[in-house]
Order: C-alpha cells, then structure tokens, then sequence
C-alpha cells in the first residue's frame, strides 16, 4: 500500500506563483487556490478548444471509455468536475444520459455552463441518488480522513445497483497502463521523497503548492472499503487507472 504527498508548482500551462492566492506546503490545494488558478486560467484561454491539445486528447480518451462504462438513460453525477471538458462530451454525446455536476469551486465550470446552460452544477454536494457516480483526477485531493467523510456521503448518493467509478494516476505505473514496466522505487527515489518537502520548504516555499496524494490502488481501495464500497473492477487504460466500485454486501 503507497501513499505519498505531492507538490505542484504549475498546470495547464499556468505557473502557480501567477495566482493571487499564497502558495503553501501544508495544507492542500483547497476552494481558494482553485479559484484563484481558473481565474488565471480564463484569461490566458478563452474556449475549451484553446486547451492545450495533449490535455484535451487524454480527456477524450477518458470520456470514451466512461461512456462505454455508462448504462443507456442512466442518471450520472460527475465529482470533482473541474473545466468539464469529458462532462461536455457526455452532455452533448450522449443525451440518453441526465448529467449533473459537483466541484466546490463555482468557477471551474465557466466553459461547461456557458456552453450547455441547462446542464446541473453543484458547489454543494446534491443529496440524490444517481445510478453512476464519476470522479476523474479527483481523490488525490483528500487526505485519508476526509476522503472517508467526503465518500461517506457519496455513499448516500448510491442505489445498491449504482457504480462509482474512480479514475485515478496510480503511483504504480503498471496500473496506469500496461504496456509499461512496473516503477520499482530505488533507494535513491525514496530518498529524495522524503527530502523533497525539505528542499521546497529551504528553496522554493513561495513557489509550489502541496497538490494532495498520490497512491496506488491497493491504498485506495482499502480507502473505499473503509467506506463500505468495495472493488469489483480494475484497469489501466491510456496512462490512468479506472476503478469500479459498489455498495458492499457485507455491510
Ligand atoms: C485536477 S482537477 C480535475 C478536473 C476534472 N475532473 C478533469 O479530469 O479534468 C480537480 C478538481 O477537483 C476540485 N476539487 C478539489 N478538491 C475538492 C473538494 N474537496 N471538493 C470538491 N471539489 C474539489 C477542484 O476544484 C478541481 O476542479
């Protein structure tokens, strides 16, 4: 079981010391960090389509395979949906399904609301019971006791038949896609883990932000179990991990 802390000093193109907010090693990336980004964000990109291309092909990759993943008419609520650009797929691709969208931050979604105005978004927790609950790049951002609270509620959004279906960057390689080799960390990775916080806090502390939690799936799905939602599918596809889980029987 792998869990370890990250840091972040850009992404999407858009360096972190451009943002208004204070940078921090300490505590993780939260509503205010977030705002503050899509605020930078919206002014270096005007459209979805402006979105770096790699960023946007990964992202198609993933809607596909989680449409395949989603029942005809099947009501579905996307967590942690940030810009929304596979939401925005899913709405106008496949409007069989009734889409709703969760991230507590009211900005992120600005290219995926003025585009589809009748799509549902939430900055808090809608208390409904859906058939497919979906998070991409989204658990990464709790720590072990808030990921339990916050998917404990998410529980509540489950019918015994419903999915929640987890895609995640594994620190284990091998989970996040196939065809590459297993990373066996050497002594000298480990060590420069466990210095990296130290180097940042010495050099860079106004520079990088702690980003959340890396793991592989073992951790997480001991996580879930946890939450009483256990694992009935595992795969990698395309340089990211996809989970399946259910309400568990034993419970
Ligand atoms: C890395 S982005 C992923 C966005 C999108 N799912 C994607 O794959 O492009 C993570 C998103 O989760 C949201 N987020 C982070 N922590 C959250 C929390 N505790 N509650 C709700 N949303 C959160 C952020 O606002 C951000 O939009």
């Amino acid at each position: 079981m792998i869990q370890f802390p990250f840091y972040q000093n850009e992404w999407l193109g858009i360096k972190f010391t451009k943002l208004k907010c204070n940078l921090t090693l300490f505590r993780v990336a939260g509503e205010l960090f977030y705002d503050s980004f899509y605020e930078v964000l919206f002014i270096k990109y005007k459209d979805m389509d402006e979105l770096p291309s790699l960023w946007r092909k990964q992202k198609l990759e993933t809607y596909k395979k989680l449409s395949l993943m989603m029942k005809k008419n099947s009501k579905v609520l996307s967590l942690g949906s940030g810009l929304g650009f596979i939401e925005d797929k899913i709405f106008n691709l496949r409007p069989d399904i009734f889409l709703e969208c969760y991230d507590f931050s009211k900005l992120g979604g600005k290219f995926l609301y003025k585009k589809n105005p009748s799509l549902k978004y939430h900055s808090i927790l809608p208390q409904k019971r859906y058939d497919v609950v979906f998070c991409v790049q989204f658990t990464y951002a709790f720590d072990n006791k808030n990921f339990i609270d916050f998917f404990s509620q998410i529980k509540q959004c489950l019918n015994k038949d419903s999915i929640l279906i987890s895609v995640d960057h594994s620190f284990n390689d091998v989970e996040n896609d196939y065809k590459k080799p297993s990373t066996k960390l050497s002594f000298f990775d480990k060590i420069k883990i466990i210095i990296r916080p130290i180097y940042y806090l010495l050099f860079k502390k106004n520079k990088i932000q702690f980003w959340g939690w890396i793991r592989d799936n073992e951790r997480l799905e001991f996580l879930f179990k946890k939450v009483g939602l256990e694992q009935i599918e595992s795969f990698p596809y395309n340089g990211e991990s996809f989970k399946v889980y259910k309400i568990s029987n034993l419970i």
